[in-house]
């Protein structure tokens, strides 16, 4: 998230989860930022217009049994990536707790076989548990501050079916320091949380982004065994 950003749109960004956080609503500014890029996706710090490179990347490389197979987009954004992975024959249902990011996507993609869903996270269909056979979590936890984080986690881990996948694209950061954000890289006990919940992590690629300040990015696949 959040690279390569002008100063400007940072600031905004640090401004609107500054605000948020104190009012206790680490989510709420996120429809604040969509609403006010009216339609601009150069205004949304994440989105890229096209599906993310990582995953784009996963899908070469290790090609997934997607036809047949469901598969849960996590604060899906301007819905790139959840288009891609029905594109290749998952059934996708995606969410955000934006409700102007799904209006967007419906918008972008009309012809859509995505389900796009105004959901949050926090409180999500008890129904959506065991169910999906890969879910995609990107760059959304690492947009949550520190505090949320383990309840984040574990409204994620319940959600991969028995032999179902959890694809994860986050940035990483050494564990001692509390990082300026967002984003808020993810730490390796953050990590273990999702073995904790029954997924085994079976794939670890790391990824070094920029060039003054080195950035590192994660893309890690775990696995719910039976
Ligand atoms: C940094 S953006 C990443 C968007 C997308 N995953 C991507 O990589 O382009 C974080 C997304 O999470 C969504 N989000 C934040 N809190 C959420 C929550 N509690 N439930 C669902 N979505 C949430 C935001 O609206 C935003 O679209």
């Amino acid at each position: 998230m959040f690279e390569q950003q002008p100063k400007t749109l940072q600031q905004k960004v640090k401004t609107l989860a500054t605000e948020s956080i104190h009012q206790q609503n680490p989510s709420g500014w996120f429809e604040t930022l969509y609403a006010e890029a009216n339609r601009d996706w150069n205004q949304v710090p994440w989105a890229k217009n096209t599906a993310h490179p990582y995953l784009q990347d996963w899908l070469e490389t290790y090609p997934p049994q997607a036809k047949g197979n469901s598969a849960l987009v996590i604060g899906c954004g301007l819905g790139d990536d959840a288009e891609t992975l029905a594109n290749i024959g998952y059934q996708v249902t995606a969410f955000d707790i934006a409700p102007t990011a799904i209006a967007w996507c419906k918008q972008r993609f009309p012809e859509s076989s995505v389900t796009y869903l105004v959901a949050d996270l926090f409180d999500l269909e008890a129904a959506w548990q065991y169910r999906f056979d890969l879910v995609y979590e990107c760059r959304n936890l690492q947009a949550l501050p520190l505090n949320v984080r383990s309840q984040a986690i574990r409204a994620i881990a319940p959600l991969v079916a028995e032999n179902g996948t959890l694809l994860m694209i986050t940035r990483c950061g050494d564990n001692n320091t509390v990082p300026e954000g967002p984003p808020w890289p993810l730490s390796d006990g953050e990590l273990s949380q999702f073995e904790e919940l029954g997924l085994k992590e079976i794939r670890r690629d790391s990824f070094l982004e920029g060039d003054e300040i080195i950035v590192k990015q994660l893309r890690i696949e775990y696995r719910r065994h039976v």
